[in-house]
C-alpha cells in the first residue's frame, strides 16, 4: 500500500509553550516509533536559516511585505527540498510554525493584504489553499494552535529569559500581538478541518494531553 504522508503544524503567539509541547510530541512519536521529520520556520534549511537571521536580528526597519517576501523565500526552499520528500516517503512531519504564521503576524498583526497573502503562499508551497487536498498535499492536515493573551505570553517569556534579549518581531507593541492572537482564532474558525484550538493558560501536561488525543484520533498511520 502506498504510504500516506501526515503533516502538521503548530502555531501560537509569543511564550505561547509551542516549544515545549512540539519537544513532547517529538518524544511521543519517538516512544511510539512512528518514523518522523521535525523542521522549524523561518529557517529548515541552509538558505533558510540565512534568512532567518536577517529576519530575527537584522537591525534595519523591515515592512510587513519585505518580511513576508523572505519568509515565503525560506518557505519554498523548505517546501521543495524538505516537506515534500518527507511526505513522499509517508513520514509524520512536524512543523514549527508554517505559512499561518504569516497570516496571523505579517496580514493581521502588520496590516498586509490577506489576499495577497494567499496568492503568494500559494506560489511558495506550489499549491491552491482552497482546493480539495492530495493525500501528499504541502498544506497541513492539523494545525495546533496554542492560544493564549499577551499578557500571559509576556510573563512567561519573561520568566526564562530576559526581556532584553527579544528578537525583532517578539519586541514589536502589545497592539500587534493582540491582533496576531485575533488573527489565529479567526483562521482558526476559517479553517476548521485542520485547526484544534488548545488554552495554553492549561498546565503543560493538560495542554499535551489534548495534542496527544487529537492526533490519535486523526492519523491512521
Ligand atoms: P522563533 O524564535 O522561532 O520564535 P517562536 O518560538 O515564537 O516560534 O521566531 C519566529 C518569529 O517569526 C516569531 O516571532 C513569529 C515570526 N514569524 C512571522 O512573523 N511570520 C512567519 O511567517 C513566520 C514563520 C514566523
Amino acid at each position: 500500500m502506498e504510504k500516506h504522508g501526515f503533516l502538521i503544524s503548530f502555531e501560537g503567539g509569543e511564550g505561547c509553550g509551542k516549544s515545549t509541547q512540539v519537544k513532547r510530541f517529538l518524544q511521543y512519536l519517538e516512544e511510539r516509533e512512528i518514523d518522523f521529520l521535525f523542521t522549524r520556520e523561518p529557517g529548515g534549511t541552509e538558505v533558510g536559516e540565512k534568512i532567518r537571521d536577517i529576519l530575527l536580528h537584522d537591525k534595519s526597519d523591515l515592512s510587513a511585505n519585505t518580511e513576508f517576501l523572505l519568509f515565503s523565500a525560506s518557505r519554498s526552499k523548505l517546501v521543495e527540498d524538505v516537506i515534500r520528500p518527507a511526505l513522499r516517503e509517508g513520514k509524520v512531519v512536524v512543523l514549527d510554525r508554517y505559512f499561518d504564521s504569516s497570516f496571523a503576524y505579517q496580514g493581521f498583526g502588520g496590516g498586509m493584504n490577506l489576499a495577497t497573502i494567499e496568492k503568494i503562499t500559494e506560489l511558495a508551497i506550489g499549491e491552491d489553499l482552497k482546493t480539495k487536498k492530495s493525500p501528499q498535499s504541502a498544506v497541513p492536515k492539523l494545525t495546533f494552535l496554542l492560544d493564549l493573551s499577551y499578557d500571559a505570553g509576556m510573563k512567561r517569556k519573561s520568566a526564562d529569559e530576559k526581556l532584553k534579549n527579544l528578537d525583532r518581531i517578539e519586541s514589536k507593541e502589545k497592539t500587534y500581538h493582540e491582533r496576531v492572537r485575533a488573527g489565529y482564532l479567526n483562521l482558526s474558525k476559517k479553517f476548521d478541518d485542520r485547526f484544534c484550538v488548545i488554552d495554553a493558560s492549561q498546565s503543560v501536561d493538560t495542554v499535551f494531553e489534548n495534542i496527544r488525543r487529537e492526533f490519535e484520533k486523526r492519523y491512521d498511520g
